[in-house]
């Protein structure tokens, strides 16, 4: 198989993270036969760099015309940085939610499950059995309170902010279909989170979900209030299989159930439209405090490529030799240093951000 890959390493350790990913496809190449064709682009601060503007029309174009794109992570440390200084829409951030609109890139997966060799770094208190979950939050990405009108005027003699939440019912629907037909490949429940109980937007979500709903009689649907969500995350992540919520809910929820994964540096993503075509990039962020030093964690990278063969290239047989991979890399005791549990580490060995890697390819 043929197929063509925009590369945007991005910020922070971006770079460091897509290396290794690469990598690991390159090996995925040379053991199942197939071409990638990789365009690298630039977005974030790096193009703020080297253009002025956190995403040029040519990067949009590169993009549209690849069958997938690659991400690591963009931004910086906000408080040194010079992009920070910036009027907002020059920023970093800007870029990357000008490029999911632009990609129509509305359906935003981020899968979160407990490696059984990570155990000892869930940060959750310890049940019976073992804790043992395996849910995948599915977030509305191209509306909401991200893409409503914002403004800083003053009001009345005041200083006033003004961010807006829009969802009309074609935005909700299709999210909600693609939650449905994930659950249907999985364990068939759908979890709809809100704040119906205040806001018209999560009125509207939760009355077109339930229509959605009909059209899956074999899908269990229940609603949940957002805040309880989050407290239901780190309580019982277990009764969870889909998660399927608005922009803004979606990003702190997802934050929020990598970090029972045992690090942040383990949760993966892919941005989807419809059709076939895909952003893959880790849920974390470009980390500038150890950007530089090979540390980083690559994993979350590296399973964002295998949701990259599975969604966009159909390789079933790939993807999953890369998630064993991983998996194996973790049961062989080899761990990034954020992995490194602060007490006993007998059995582990710490490696680099490349040496993960390249752990992580030999078993492939
Ligand atoms: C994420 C990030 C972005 C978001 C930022 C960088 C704009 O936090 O992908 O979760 O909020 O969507
Ligand atoms: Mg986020």
């Amino acid at each position: 198989m043929e197929k063509t890959i925009a590369v945007i390493a991005g910020d922070g350790i971006g770079p460091e993270i897509v290396r290794e990913a690469g990598k690991v496809l390159d090996r995925v190449c040379e053991k199942y036969g197939h071409t990638f064709h990789y365009t690298d682009v630039l977005m974030g601060g790096c193009s703020i760099d080297a253009f002025g503007v956190p995403l040029t029309d040519e990067t949009i174009r590169v993009c549209k015309e690849s069958d997938a794109v690659l991400m690591g992570s963009i931004g910086g440390d906000a408080a040194t940085s010079p992009w920070y200084k910036l009027e907002p829409a020059l920023r970093p951030e800007a870029g990357l939610l000008k490029l999911r609109k632009a990609l129509n890139l509305y359906c935003n997966l981020r899968p979160a499950y407990l490696f059984k060799e990570l155990a000892d770094s869930c940060p959750l208190a310890a049940k019976e059995g073992g804790r043992n979950f395996d849910l995948v939050i599915c977030r509305e990405l191209t509306g909401g309170l991200y893409f409503g009108e914002r403004y800083t005027r003053e009001i009345d003699g005041l200083v006033t902010a003004v961010d807006t939440a829009v969802y009309n019912e074609n935005e909700i629907r299709r999210i909600a279909v693609k939650a449905f037909e994930t659950a249907m490949k999985r364990n068939r429940r759908v979890t709809s989170v809100d704040k119906a109980n205040v806001l018209d937007t999560s009125r509207l979500w939760r009355k077109v979900v339930a229509e959605v709903a009909a059209d899956y009689p074999e899908v269990e649907l229940s609603n949940m209030l957002v805040d309880n969500c989050a407290m239901q995350l780190v309580k019982d992540p277990e009764q969870f299989d889909v998660i399927v919520t608005g922009n803004m809910f979606g990003d702190i929820l997802s934050d929020e159930a990598s970090m029972i994964t045992g690090s942040i540096g383990m949760l993966s993503s892919a941005s989807l439209s419809d059709g076939t075509f895909g952003l893959y990039e880790p849920s974390h962020g470009s980390a500038p405090d150890i950007a530089g030093l090979g540390i980083a964690n690559p994993i979350a990278t590296v399973l964002s490529a295998a949701m990259m063969l599975r969604y966009s290239f159909d390789l079933q047989e790939e993807a999953d030799a890369v998630d064993a991979a991983v998996r194996q890399t973790l049961a062989d005791g080899y761990r990034s240093a954020d992995l490194m549990p602060k007490g006993d580490t007998s059995g582990l060995t710490a490696q680099s951000c490349s040496e993960l890697g390249d752990r992580i390819c030999e078993r492939i």
